[in-house]
């Protein structure tokens, strides 16, 4: 698949008069096959989007602003789309920048995580049967976009069984970025706005390999897409320093013994193709498995999802064991209520639900889960380290802001701070703490080109945890101001 220009539509659309033609400015080169004269059909409201309305959800609360959701159809020969869901922002969205939220995984939903459980207006209840209204919504500030991508997690699929072979990062960055020229085309109005990304853990990955596409592409006046900045939280960046970061978090976190640590300290090279040929490292890292496997690696001190009477209907959070054929870290999912998952789970799976979102037509269910395993353990490539796409990135100007839950063991802060040490940034702020209601949410410093900062007390999806100071810390981001430091 690839980037198709499309020439023939422009006469298309001359025909149509000067407002018309005013929107066709904002994408005027679309990508990737699509049948272009479709969407003037539904313009009937001026809103191209509108066929994709959410107007009758289950259980919303009631708002002042509209939603979106549906499918975009990202390649029309295999057959495949992707979901999202839109939020417009709760005042003013048309002087409001527009952010995509992306989650991990890989094979993890942005809707089941981000929008559902993080800094969407509408969080699941606990009995899976409603929502509640999210008023630490990050609507507040931006249009919120949320995409399930690559095909296969959450609602997104692909007519095509082999697609689901050969998904890896470069596939993931591919689609999405085919999503965001097809998206524009349903909602042109937002084609010009100021764009950031924004997302968590595996995101780390997908984000700066998904800046780096628009940037390359932006070359071209017609692909343009007006990418302003990224933010990252816990992100997975650099293998080696993301191993070394966990084991020694593990360790200085009274995670496990003094003699397992000096173990890998003694037998692990991270930096090696394959670390795990040394035998002894290999089961002194399963040994630190072991133990988070007990606990919540994702929230060291929040207690762990027990399922009640209905046992065998509840997942239990299987940890992604730890494989010694490859690099790809483990995974176990989490948060400060860990039962949300499950929560999440039940919601989506329903009938009015999934008519709502558009999504089936309440007959012909799909079958929604937070993560997809198959996909996190078949996963074809994963860039080694994504630092020399930050260096870039920084070098084009763009704002970089990466921010830690400091009580993650997967991608603990040590991590990151290793990872982000190998760009070798001047100092242009010392390290200091910033502050939310009289108290210290966490620290920061600033480099040129980049800032880092933490949230004391917080553990991987770290607006679950700390949702008023990080709609506080979104909005810094977003004024290009550090995070407020007076008390
Ligand atoms: C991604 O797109 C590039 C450029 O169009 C193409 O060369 C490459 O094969 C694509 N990769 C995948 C995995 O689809
Ligand atoms: C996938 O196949 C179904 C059933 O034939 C069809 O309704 C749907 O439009 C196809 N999806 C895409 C993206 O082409
Ligand atoms: C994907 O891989 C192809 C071929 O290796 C390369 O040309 C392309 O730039 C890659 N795309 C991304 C987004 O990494
Ligand atoms: C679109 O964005 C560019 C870059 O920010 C700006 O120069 C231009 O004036 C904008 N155009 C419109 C029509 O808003
Ligand atoms: C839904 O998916 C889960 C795992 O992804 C599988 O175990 C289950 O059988 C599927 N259910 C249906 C109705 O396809």
């Amino acid at each position: 698949m690839g980037v198709r220009r499309r020439r023939g539509v422009t006469f298309v659309v001359k025909a149509m008069g000067l407002l018309i033609w005013a929107l066709a400015l904002f994408w005027v080169e679309p990508v990737v096959g699509g049948r272009h004269g479709q969407w003037l059909d539904h313009d009937k409201e001026g809103v191209l989007g509108s066929g994709d309305q959410v107007t009758d959800l289950p259980g919303q609360p009631t708002v002042g602003f509209r939603h979106y959701a549906g499918y975009v159809t990202v390649n029309e020969n295999n057959g495949r789309a992707l979901f999202y869901w839109f939020y417009e922002a709760a005042a003013r969205p048309e002087e409001k920048p527009l952010l995509l939220w992306l989650n991990g995984g890989p094979g993890c939903s942005s809707v089941g995580y981000g929008a559902t459980q993080e800094i969407g207006p509408f969080i699941v209840h606990s009995d899976g049967h409603g929502l509640r209204f999210n008023p630490y919504s990050w609507n507040k500030e931006a249009n919120m976009l949320f995409l399930e991508s690559p095909v296969g997690v959450g609602f997104s699929y692909s007519n095509t069984t082999s697609d689901y072979t050969i998904l890896g990062d470069n596939f993931t960055a591919n689609d999405s970025y085919a999503f965001l020229h097809k998206w524009f085309e349903k909602f042109p109005s937002y084609r010009n706005q100021s764009f950031y990304i924004a997302g968590e853990s595996y995101a780390g990955k997908y984000i700066p390999e998904l800046a780096e596409l628009i940037y390359d592409m932006n070359k071209n006046p017609s692909l343009y897409i007006n990418l302003k900045g990224l933010m990252l939280g816990n992100p997975e960046t650099s293998y080696a320093e993301d191993w070394q970061g966990l084991v020694d978090y593990a360790w200085s976190h009274a995670v496990v013994s003094d003699e397992t640590y000096s173990t890998i300290k003694r037998s692990c090279n991270f930096k090696s193709d394959d670390p795990w040929s040394n035998d002894y490292c290999s089961k002194a890292v399963d040994e630190v498995f072991k133990q988070y496997k007990a606990i919540d690696i994702y929230s060291l001190y929040t207690p762990t999802c027990t399922p009640h009477s209905t046992e065998s209907e509840v997942e239990r959070m299987p940890v992604r064991m730890f494989k010694s054929s490859s690099k790809m870290m483990p995974r176990i999912m989490g948060g400060y209520d860990p039962c949300l998952d499950q929560y999440a789970k039940v919601f989506y799976n329903r009938a009015d639900v999934q008519k709502a979102l558009h999504v089936s037509d309440g007959n012909h269910l799909k079958n929604w889960s937070i993560c997809n395993h198959k996909i996190f353990d078949d996963w074809k490539d994963s860039k080694p380290s994504v630092i020399p796409i930050y260096k870039k990135l920084i070098a084009a100007g763009l704002r970089i802001w990466v921010y830690s839950g400091d009580t993650d063991g997967r991608v603990p802060v040590l991590s990151t701070r290793y990872s982000l040490s190998l760009l070798g940034l001047p100092v242009t702020r010392p390290w200091s703490p910033w502050f939310h209601e009289k108290q210290v949410s966490g620290w920061f410093q600033e480099y040129k080109g980049l800032t880092f900062a933490t949230f004391r007390g917080a553990g991987h999806a770290v607006p679950i945890f700390n949702p008023s100071s990080s709609l506080v810390f979104f909005q810094s981001f977003l004024a290009g101001e550090s995070p407020p430091c007076e008390r």
